[in-house]
């Protein structure tokens, strides 16, 4: 077995090599041969300097996070007592970062007397990106390196910074540009030794506040307020920092542990890391071989320059891939291509690119009225109207025009992506590409894999996804897919409980508290009340069974009354002020006595559990119809593509969290307190019922 950790010695330099695939988690073998390494190096007169470095393409990935929760996390030599032996070492070692430096790797570093870097190299703290702080050391040795503003920055953003920055703050000491970083940093040291270069220990420095501004602390906290709203690590993020100024090192590390310890319990850390280890998860499909050679996309083509064919385009251009935008008339496609322009440049009067980096991308689509224009495209993605005829001659279109080999993806929302393929003669190329609005900004795509859909159509668009920084989660066929299918039940509720006496306002904030970017009511007020009035179309026959919820949207849809575009739906829109609209509370109140629903003072707890539970049950029957693959997957196309809150980590990882018989118990008691409506949508799903009766969460199940 390869050993994780190589040890040599040069000269006089001991070199301490990470060698821990894939990313040296510093788990309890590492962290065991790191200080076996370094005490060899110590005990060994001969060696002056140690350099620690990697024989991976990284430098260090922090901490291994699948042991947290588990014994060998505690197992000595744990960080927080191994960095401070290393940071007292009586010769100095250095850091030679070859790539990201990250968590517990950065903290490595930091115990470090000196650092140098690669040009690539990458330097952060995403602990709070897990729910937790960094835990060994980082909340007080960066503020003593680099101020405490710049630290405070880091850590609450979680966000790594590129070598030049880290050099700039005072972070590193050198960027060697060099093909042998090896050699350079042996020889590095030996300059150190040769200048007799002091060892550095950061107890001996304290937090440069001379250029704090009054009241720093508090207004960062109220400048991330909006931002970390719900979120248990950042308040302790800052917590430690404030203690670094506070207090001596060791005291300061001593409160670091004390807040790490009180992030590391709580749900919200466990939500976060599940969410970490779904993105992972997400693109490995049972059954297929990831090496399977794939199909090359170096140009697409979009049909239709409306809201999604425009927001499309721009995510392939943004990566570099030539795009053919395809609308039916010339003045739409007009309207098309400047409403791209228009973005392009909203986002570079915010200083988010540069106008060179603008017109490159705009350079990069080109409108078209002809399909022949799309002979040559490697991928088309269909975006005209949610109508099926129209979509269905789309691809009767591109069948005719398009090479062979080529994928054609379709955008649609709900409709029957087999359908779709089935009026083409080559079913095995054609796939769901579903895109969230606006689609240049949101991460979550939703990859439909139809009943013919080939393996390497599927693998293709996986990776290139993951080109156009998508996060990709694959659902098989049904209606509205995962997301769409899960959103309808909760809005089902939502809707319902304004009947049942809830105001908008109230179910929105009962909503927003439970940690939803918004409320249901202003989703749909925004997404345009119309909308769902055509998506539901598809359902009709189903929602006859108990159609009291839908009256209301309806109703309101008659009244012209769709949202946000037409200054009324749920809320009355005054400027930027969304305001309760008292006709509504009226509509609902007649229409609740027309069809004989008592109206009543309706609880948040009520709001949160039959929205939440209703989706967390329909999830059940996807996961069981083998829809999604596992359950995570699911949660990322709520957190990433729903606001639902990441810190709960997705509607079922809170289920998991509040524990399936809870859930299962909230809806058998929703399904006898409700009458017919309880009836018709409570029926707990057969999946749910078996794993609660075993004791298990949905994590734990295999399709
Ligand atoms: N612990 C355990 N496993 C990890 C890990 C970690 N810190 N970082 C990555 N992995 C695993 C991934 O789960 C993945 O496993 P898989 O192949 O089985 O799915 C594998 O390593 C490769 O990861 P990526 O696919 O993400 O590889 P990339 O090359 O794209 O990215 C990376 C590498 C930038 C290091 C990225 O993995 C990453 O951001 N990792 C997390 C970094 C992090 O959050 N560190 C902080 C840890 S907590 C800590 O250090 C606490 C300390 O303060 C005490
Ligand atoms: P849109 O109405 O803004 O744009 C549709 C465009 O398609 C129009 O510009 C129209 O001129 C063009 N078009 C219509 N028929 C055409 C044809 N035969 N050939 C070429 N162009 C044609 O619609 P939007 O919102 O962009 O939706 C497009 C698709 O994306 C729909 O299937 C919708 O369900 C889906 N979608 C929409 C989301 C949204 O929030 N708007 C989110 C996710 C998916």
């Amino acid at each position: 077995m390869t050993p994780v950790v190589n040890y040599e010695v040069q000269g006089e330099v001991a070199i301490i090599t990470l060698n821990s695939p894939p990313v040296n988690g510093l788990g309890f073998k590492l962290r065991a041969g790191i200080m076996n390494s370094y005490e060899n190096a110590i005990n060994d007169a001969a060696v002056k300097a140690i350099v620690i470095t990697s024989a991976q393409k990284l430098f260090c990935g922090g901490a291994d996070i699948s042991e947290f929760g588990t014994e060998k996390m505690n197992m000595e030599p744990v960080l927080p007592t191994m960095l401070p032996v290393l940071e007292e070492s009586p010769k100095p070692i250095i850091a030679a970062i070859n790539g990201f430096a990250l968590g517990g790797g950065l903290e490595l570093c930091l115990a470090c007397d000196y650092r140098i870097a690669l040009p690539h190299a990458s330097l952060g703290l995403p602990e709070v990106k897990l729910g937790i702080l960094p835990g060994a050391g980082g909340t007080q040795r960066l503020p003593r390196l680099i101020g405490p503003q710049k630290a405070l920055e880091m850590i609450v953003s979680g966000n790594p910074i590129n070598a030049q920055t880290a050099l700039d703050l005072g972070l590193i000491d050198h960027i060697f540009k060099t093909d042998d970083f090896l050699t350079t940093a042996i020889e590095y040291a030996n300059q150190l030794i040769e200048s007799k270069a002091p060892v550095k220990s950061c107890a001996d420095l304290s937090v440069d506040i001379k250029d704090l501004p009054n009241n720093f602390f508090t207004d960062f906290r109220t400048s991330i307020a909006r931002r970390t709203k719900g979120f248990f690590a950042p308040e302790r993020c800052i917590q430690a920092v404030e203690a670094s100024i506070e207090l001596p090192l060791a005291a300061g590390l001593k409160k670091e542990i004390e807040l790490f310890q009180e992030c590391a319990v709580t749900p919200q850390a466990r939500a976060q890391q599940h969410l970490f280890f779904a993105e992972r998860a997400a693109g490995r499909i049972p059954g297929l071989d990831p090496k399977m050679p794939l199909r090359d996309i170096k140009s697409v083509g979009i049909i239709g320059a409306g809201t999604m064919g425009g927001g499309i385009a721009m995510n392939f251009a943004n990566a570099g891939i030539e795009v053919k935008l395809l609308e039916i008339k010339g003045d739409a496609l007009e309207r098309g291509l400047k409403a791209i322009r228009n973005n392009y440049e909203i986002s570079a009067k915010r200083g988010k690119l540069t106008s060179e980096k603008m017109e490159k991308s705009i350079g990069l689509i080109n409108g078209t009225l002809s399909y022949d224009d799309l002979s040559d495209v490697d991928l088309v993605i269909e975006a005209v109207f949610e109508n099926i005829e129209i979509k269905k001659s789309v691809f009767q279109q591109l069948d005719k025009v398009c090479k062979p080999g080529a994928i054609l993806a379709t955008n649609t929302s709900y409709l029957d992506v087999d359908a779709i393929a089935a009026v083409t003669k080559r079913p095995q190329d054609v796939i769901g590409l579903h895109f969230f609005s606006p689609a240049n900004v949101m991460k979550l795509l939703e990859i439909v894999r139809a009943t013919h859909t080939a393996n390497d159509v599927l693998l293709t668009v996986l990776k290139t996804a993951q080109r156009i920084k998508k996060t990709p989660v694959v659902s098989g066929i049904c209606w509205g897919f995962i997301g769409n299918r899960m959103f309808e039940p909760y809005g089902r509720e939502a809707t319902r409980l304004v009947l049942e006496g809830a105001t908008p306002a109230q179910v929105d904030k009962a909503l927003t508290d439970f940690g939803c970017a918004m409320g249901f009511l202003s989703v749909i007020d925004m997404a345009g009340i119309d909308v769902g009035f055509m998506a539901r179309e598809g359902i009709r026959e189903r929602l006859n069974h108990d159609p009291s919820y839908q009256v209301l949207c309806d109703r309101l849809n008659n009244l012209g009354r769709f949202g946000q575009k037409t200054g009324r739906g749920f809320y009355i829109y005054e400027g930027r002020d969304r305001l309760e609209d008292p006709e509504v509370i009226e509509l609902s109140k007649t229409t609740a006595k027309e069809l004989n629903i008592s109206q009543r003072n309706i609880s948040d707890e009520e709001i949160v559990e039959r929205t939440i539970y209703a989706m967390v049950n329909e999830g059940a029957r996807i996961l069981e119809e083998g829809v999604s693959y596992r359950s995570s997957d699911i949660d990322l196309v709520f957190t990433n593509g729903y606001g639902f809150p990441a810190f709960r980590g997705g509607p079922m990882q809170y289920a998991d969290e509040v524990g399936l018989d809870v859930v299962l118990a909230g809806m058998k008691k929703y399904q006898s307190e409700l009458g017919e409506h309880g009836k018709n949508w409570f029926e707990p799903a057969p999946l749910l019922e078996k794993l609660a009766a075993q004791g298990k969460s949905f994590k734990d199940y295999q399709a």
